[in-house]
């Protein structure tokens, strides 16, 4: 690479993943020196979910080994550091407050500018670490916290077409989980143990919401989930795990699937067969085996964000201050970036 132009610091702690990761830019070109992550899900593990307080205290504790460990990864002294990227919205507060210190502490001693990153724009940005998509396309979001369709225009105009009104599709996975006992955060589990199940023999309710095209519902899955184990003996949940478990995804997928359908033929008015815009597919939930194989059946132009840029991961912050170079605050106006917790209503 030449001689590169931007040396970033990407700051992800909008949740339970403390993220730091140092990108080099030159130009249009961009390279990943070093991305690592600290994942608090062993300790949240017992609370079976995220419990805000002590993820913001678990960040503190984290964040100074993560940092020295991923600078010498890139090689990179901090004094050579040019700019700060950091998720500032939406998450959680506390938590987002901790990065947020980490970026201005950087931002004060280097006197440097710092980038305020939408997570959810981010998430979805992440396809263009590894693929060239053209704008517009649609982009589904899907994590634990959130899950929306949106049309993007370019990587700092979305327009929201469609959102969940109650869970996101992670926090169904997440909340399935807790009820199956399998472990948190549960996507991944019951990806895998969906793999020996028959996502026909235990089926579970889609819901459709015609009348509101383009919102979807996934917190009466979760009940009837509850139901459905409150009627089975332990002994016979145990031995139905892998079928409960692909039951309980199918009807998640089969929710995106035709919410996807939706918004293409009813908000975006266009002929579903010939549709052949990019859709991209990002956020945690964009990992998910089943989710990846329907959607690709269905649709003509179907694109994945990268596994390891698909869960929170700094490395779509970094990326996303170093495709938006006009949107950095400089010193020491950066100080005044503050962070925020809700940018989507789920109304
Ligand atoms: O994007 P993300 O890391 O965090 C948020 O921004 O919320 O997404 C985390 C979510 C969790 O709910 C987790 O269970 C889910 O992504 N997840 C998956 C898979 N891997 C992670 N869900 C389904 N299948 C997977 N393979
Ligand atoms: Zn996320």
């Amino acid at each position: 690479m030449p001689t590169p132009d931007r040396i970033i610091l990407g700051i992800e702690t909008s949740c339970d993943d403390t993220s730091l990761c140092v990108l080099e830019t030159s130009g249009e070109e961009k390279k990943v020196l070093a991305l690592n992550s600290y994942s608090q899900d062993f300790m949240l593990k017992k609370w079976g979910g995220v419990v805000p307080e002590l993820a913001a205290r678990n960040h503190v504790e984290a964040i100074p080994p993560l940092l020295k460990i991923t600078l010498d990864e890139a090689g990179i002294d901090p004094k050579n550091i040019t700019d700060i990227a950091v998720t500032t919205h939406p998450g959680l507060i506390g938590p987002l407050l901790t990065g947020m210190n980490l970026g201005k502490t950087f931002a004060l001693l280097n006197k440097i500018p710092m980038t305020s990153v939408n997570h959810l724009f981010a998430h979805l940005e992440a396809i263009h670490l590894t693929e060239k998509i053209q704008y517009p396309y649609l982009g589904l979001l899907v994590s634990g916290g959130h899950t929306a369709f949106w049309w993007v225009k370019s990587s700092s105009d979305m327009e929201i077409l469609g959102t969940t009104l109650d869970d996101a599709a992670g926090e169904a996975f997440d909340k399935g989980g807790k009820l199956l006992g399998v472990g948190y955060p549960a996507g991944r589990i019951i990806d895998d143990l969906s793999k020996s199940g028959d996502p026909k023999k235990i089926s579970f309710p889609i819901s459709y919401l015609r009348d509101r095209p383009g919102k979807m519902s996934f917190s009466g899955l979760k009940t009837s989930l509850r139901v459905r184990l409150e009627k089975m003996a332990p002994e016979e949940i145990k031995e139905s795990l892998p079928d409960l478990c692909a039951g309980y995804q199918e009807a998640i997928v089969q929710t995106l699937r035709i919410k996807t359908e939706e918004i293409i033929e009813k908000i975006l008015n266009q002929n579903l067969r010939k549709f052949s815009t990019p859709i991209v597919v990002g956020g945690g939930v964009a990992c998910n085996s089943r989710l990846r194989e329907i959607l690709s059946k269905h649709f003509k132009n179907v694109h994945f964000v990268a596994p390891k840029y698909c869960t929170d991961n700094a490395g779509m912050i970094a990326h996303w201050a170093a495709l938006n170079p006009e949107l950095r605050l400089p010193f020491p106006e950066c100080l005044e970036i503050d962070a925020l917790s809700k940018v989507v209503e789920k109304k």
